[in-house]
């Protein structure tokens, strides 16, 4: 049963204490992703509420693209990477955010067509700061979130009332 190989997956998901730094509980997704009913599981129920409903997959850099990737191609959509800055060649959409120290990019090319229905697909909700930019990002390209879809969600972070996405649709929360 789906419910079943879920639970499963979601155990496969460590927890490392002080990673990347002191007082980070980091959550460590590549023992799921080394087992292929898990990460079948997992992607298939990423996307279930959406199917039908978005032309284009976007996934984060990096971790996002492990997931989104899988996602495109089981959809049969094309897939989109949003990249942390200075890494695409051509001509990009930008928008900064704000880190806990410092500030970031992030870019796409505007290879879709105006009003593409996109699905973004990330590892992990922390603070929301990468997905409320991605959002923009989406905006200043012309296109249309069809939704958000994470893996894991950190709860008490504020990242779901920051993202503000009804359709936001995330498999595990802590
Ligand atoms: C992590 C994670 C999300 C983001 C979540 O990415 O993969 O993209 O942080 O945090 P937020 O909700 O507070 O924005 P990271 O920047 O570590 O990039 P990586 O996947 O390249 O390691």
């Amino acid at each position: 049963a789906p419910s079943a190989e879920l639970a499963r997956a979601e155990s496969l998901i460590l927890e490392i204490p002080d990673y990347p730094s002191e007082g980070i509980l980091f959550r460590d997704i590549t023992p799921l992703l080394a087992d292929g009913p898990a990460l079948r599981a997992t992607v298939d129920a990423l996307i279930a509420p959406f199917a039908g409903r978005f032309d284009v997959v976007a996934g984060l850099e990096a971790r996002g693209f492990l997931l989104a990737s899988a996602a495109a191609y089981t959809s049969g959509t094309g897939l989109m990477p949003i990249r942390k800055s200075g890494r695409l060649p051509r001509p990009a959409g930008t928008v900064g955010y704000a880190l806990e120290y410092g500030t970031a990019e992030i870019e796409a090319h505007a290879d879709f067509a105006p009003g593409s229905r996109v699905l973004l697909i990330d590892d992990v909700l922390a603070t929301g700061g990468t997905l409320v930019a991605a959002h923009a990002l989406m905006r200043e390209l012309g296109y249309a979130v069809a939704g958000t879809a994470v893996l894991f969600e950190i709860d008490g972070l504020g990242g779901r009332a920051a993202i503000d996405d009804p359709a936001l649709h995330t498999v595990f929360h802590s």
